[in-house]
């Protein structure tokens, strides 16, 4: 590795050759002055100088640390995206596609038996019944794990299915077109999921409003309902767990929630898009 001295202002510079003095700061820097200043004088200016050196070097190994906290913040929720995506595939493939596969059998036999024993029919029929209810109910974990319909259609599918699927009207009043990032998109998928779900769980809203654009090479998600308020940071795992996964990939979260009115949720998504 190569080794130069810069000045103050990151230029390269040779130490002086020219009868000026220079007295080297550990192996670092260099102090280049006339060879008749007072040594006392040096001495100090490079005390200060070590000094400066050494909070410089510090603050560099600070940020060099917190550079790495958070690319491993970032590695771990993308790993765990990563995982539920998984999971959600070896459900629909695995475990679902065997169930309607058992309820498609049980029908043929049913059909095979006919009417000739009414009460095996009954039992059968009961059967289909309740693998058709499993069915569903392994579709809405795979949902809540990962919704195939965001892999496949993006941040404004899986907020219209999203939407569909809440007992409040939930009016969405933009989304983005276009396809972002993966993991942007599951952040601001989760941020709506989160913040919808408490408004009916919390609010006694009567509406939800959804905006998800992107503005200034950031991804904006606001949910908002026109509850009660009052919703806290520090109240649960579900906005805590949205600051979290919202920083990890350099963003922020905002709650505003005043007591009577309302409460609206802010993601800022940093998205090359
Ligand atoms: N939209 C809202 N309207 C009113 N209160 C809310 C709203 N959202 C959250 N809160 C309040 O803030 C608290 C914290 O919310 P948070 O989502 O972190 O936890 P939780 O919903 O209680 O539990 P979890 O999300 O872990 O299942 C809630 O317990 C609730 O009291
Ligand atoms: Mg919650």
């Amino acid at each position: 590795m190569r080794r130069v001295y810069v000045d103050e202002a990151g230029r390269v510079v040779d130490l002086p050759e020219d009868g000026r003095a220079v007295t080297r700061l550990a192996d670092v820097a260099a102090i280049v002055h006339d060879p008749e200043l007072d040594p006392d004088l040096v001495e100090s200016a490079g005390a200060a100088a070590r000094l400066a050196l050494h909070n410089a070097r510090l603050q560099a190994d600070v940020r060099a640390q917190l550079d790495k906290v958070e690319e491993s913040r970032r590695r771990i929720v993308t790993a765990g995206d990563e995982q539920r995506q998984k999971i959600e595939r070896d459900l629909h493939d695995g475990a679902q596609q065997r169930l309607v596969a058992l309820a498609l059998e049980l029908r043929i036999a049913q059909r095979q038996l006919g009417q000739s024993d009414p009460e095996l029919e009954r039992v059968l029929s009961q059967a289909v019944g309740e693998l058709q209810v499993a069915v569903e109910e392994l579709r809405e974990l795979a949902r809540g794990v990962h919704p195939a319909v965001l892999t496949e259609e993006g941040l404004a599918g899986a907020l219209e299915s999203l939407a569909s699927r809440t007992p409040l009207p939930v009016h969405i009043a933009s989304a983005p077109e276009g396809r972002l990032p993966g993991e942007i998109e599951a952040a601001a998928y989760f941020v709506a999921c989160e913040a919808i779900a408490n408004a009916v769980k919390h609010a006694q809203a009567t509406e939800i409003r959804v905006c998800a654009e992107g503005r200034n090479g950031r991804l904006f998600i606001e949910v908002e309902d026109d509850g009660v308020g009052g919703a806290r940071e520090n109240g649960g795992s579900g906005l805590r767990g949205l600051v979290d996964r919202v920083e990890a990939h350099g963003g922020t979260l905002h709650v505003e929630s005043e007591p009577g009115r309302g409460t609206r949720v802010i993601g800022e998504l940093p998205c090359a898009s």
